[in-house]
């Protein structure tokens, strides 16, 4: 009976120990860190003129030490640059450590510390080459980290509160940022100067941060992260896609140039819904004929799709459209395309589906 007791009692207490050792264990993050304004310096707490990409992952870290409370921080510095200077040999080096961390079995989620300028592009980018569907979340801020109510800190509490949580699995890459949480699969920087200047413009932010804890109120609506048909592991080098806006009397001087330098593909990030010069038109039509360049039409307005057919006869030029990828995130998805086809019916799938 003494024995019954002593057995039931050691059980009760190797659950008990077993229950306080899975609580104090904490989820391991990654903060990759790339630059931006969240690690720029300014002069003084109230000037506006800040140098980006000043600060280090530590230093920035040190900023808001409660992140310790609630997840293991490791951290790395990618890069430090101010994001109007991304580029393609960031974005591969950046996804594949992105691919080798989630691939280990006790790295839990990755923040990755950005700028505001071409986060859209990169988060957009990492939504169709990550193959996980652990949390990847980037995060920047507007005021650079010397100013008075600076919000990095508080964006990367938040940005680490939602990798840590495990409603957060399976949303595809997001930002966080001024409390709200965007989906990369509709992100638009929307205002030079404000804080919330990330927008999902036609399917609405996925949720907001609250109390420290992500509430969501919409799943991602396009394919993305495991569902990705595209595979960087073996790229180095991306094709190359440029952007043409048009414009009252908009020639095609810039459709001439991308193709003469070598453009693989051309995104026009045109004005209504979608709709070029003719001049430009023409010359995207000889560009697709006689050098094999890839064309999406996109549009310049915010938000709405960029719809096939509408004043312009896509399958007799061999034009794609971007529906509701918008000209910056259609140069990145018409990039990845351009690894597996040229075909405008194929490439016209993908822009419905990413
Ligand atoms: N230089 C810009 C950039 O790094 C500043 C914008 C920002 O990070 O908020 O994107």
């Amino acid at each position: 009976m003494k024995t019954k007791i002593f057995r039931q009692f050691f059980s009760l207490f190797l659950f008990a120990a077993f229950i306080s050792i899975n609580a104090q264990i904490k989820p391991t993050i990654y903060v990759l860190a790339t630059g931006g304004t969240i690690a720029g310096q300014g002069a003084t707490a109230v000037a506006s003129g800040y140098k980006p990409g000043t600060i280090t992952v530590d230093q920035l870290l040190s900023a808001v030490p409660s992140i310790k409370d609630i997840a293991d921080i490791k951290a790395e510095q990618v890069a430090n640059i101010g994001s109007q200077d991304m580029n393609d040999e960031v974005w591969l080096k950046l996804s594949k450590r992105v691919n080798e961390l989630v691939s280990q079995k006790d790295v839990d989620g990755i923040v990755i510390t950005h700028g505001t300028d071409t986060q859209e592009e990169t988060a957009y980018f990492l939504n169709l080459t990550v193959k996980s569907n652990k949390p990847v979340v980037l995060v920047g801020s507007m005021r650079p980290s010397t100013a008075i109510s600076a919000d990095g800190p508080r964006n990367i509490y938040n940005a680490v509160a939602c990798a840590v949580a495990k409603e957060s699995i399976g949303k595809g890459v997001m930002v966080v940022m001024d409390d709200r949480i965007l989906g990369a699969d509709d992100i638009a920087k929307t205002h030079t100067l404000s804080v919330g200047t990330f927008e999902n413009p036609n399917f609405g932010h996925l949720g907001i941060m609250y109390n420290g804890k992500p509430v969501y109120t919409r799943e991602p609506v396009k394919k993305h992260t495991t569902a990705s048909e595209f595979d960087i592991t073996n790229l180095n080098k991306l094709p190359r896609v440029e952007i043409i806006l048009s414009y009252s009397n908009a020639t095609s001087l810039f459709v001439d140039a991308a193709v003469k330098a070598g453009a693989k593909g051309i995104v026009t990030a045109g004005v209504g819904n979608g709709n070029i010069t003719t001049e430009i038109q023409n010359a995207l039509a000889d560009a697709v004929k006689k050098s094999g360049v890839a064309v999406v039409r996109s549009s310049r307005i915010l938000s709405g799709p960029t719809t096939q057919w509408d004043e312009i006869d896509d399958d007799k030029y061999g034009f794609s459209t971007s529906w509701y990828v918008n000209p910056y995130r259609s140069r990145v998805l018409l990039m990845l395309a351009l690894t597996k086809t040229t075909d405008y019916k194929e490439i016209q799938r993908m822009f419905t589906e990413y």
